[in-house]
């Protein structure tokens, strides 16, 4: 299913429901307040969200809505459009593997696979341990250096399937 139809799925779209309580709301409040009067401020918002929470949590969803005085299914189709955003907390490491062109015609492909089977995972998943999540990204502005990933925010090129277990060995405890 689409990421965008398992959002709507699971949160609803635009419901008038007032937000549950929530320990973090205060927190996501003043990130939304410092944009306040800010044009196309919804994108710099969820960006912060994530930077702040690791994922999008769906409470922050009528939070946003309602600082922008928007409609919740406006935030939840930004949300679903962009693979950048995650629906769910994180694991403890996050691997992107870059699959755009440059990456591509190196091999990036394979080294996806490769990876989706050695963590038992799909691309935007995490291990059952917790430890890793394997996300796509489409350029990592290492294209000199493809195939390129990027652990835990830090960039590596010219990776090949036992580097990036390699790395990840090294990651892990
Ligand atoms: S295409 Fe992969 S880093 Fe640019």
């Amino acid at each position: 299913m689409p990421k965008r139809d398992r959002w709507e799925e699971r949160n609803g779209d635009s419901g008038a429901a007032p937000a549950p309580h929530w320990d973090e709301a205060p927190r996501i409040r003043a990130l939304i307040t410092a944009y306040e009067g800010v044009p196309g401020a919804l994108l710099p918002i969820l960006h912060a969200i994530q930077d702040e929470l690791g994922y999008i949590d769906r409470r922050a969803i009528p939070l946003v809505a309602e600082g922008l005085n928007i409609s919740r299914a406006e935030v939840v189709g930004v949300i679903g459009f962009y693979t950048d955003f995650r629906e769910e907390p994180p694991g403890r490491h996050v691997l992107k593997v870059c699959r755009a062109e440059s990456c591509q015609a190196m091999g990036c492909e394979p080294l996806a696979e490769h990876l989706q089977s050695r963590l038992g995972v799909e691309m935007g998943g995490t291990t059952a341990d917790g430890e890793v999540t394997l996300e796509t990204v489409y350029c990592l502005g290492n294209c000199a250096l493809s195939p390129a990933v990027m652990l835990d925010g830090r960039l590596y090129g010219r990776v090949t399937p036992a580097r990036a277990e390699a790395l990840l060995v090294g990651a892990r405890p």
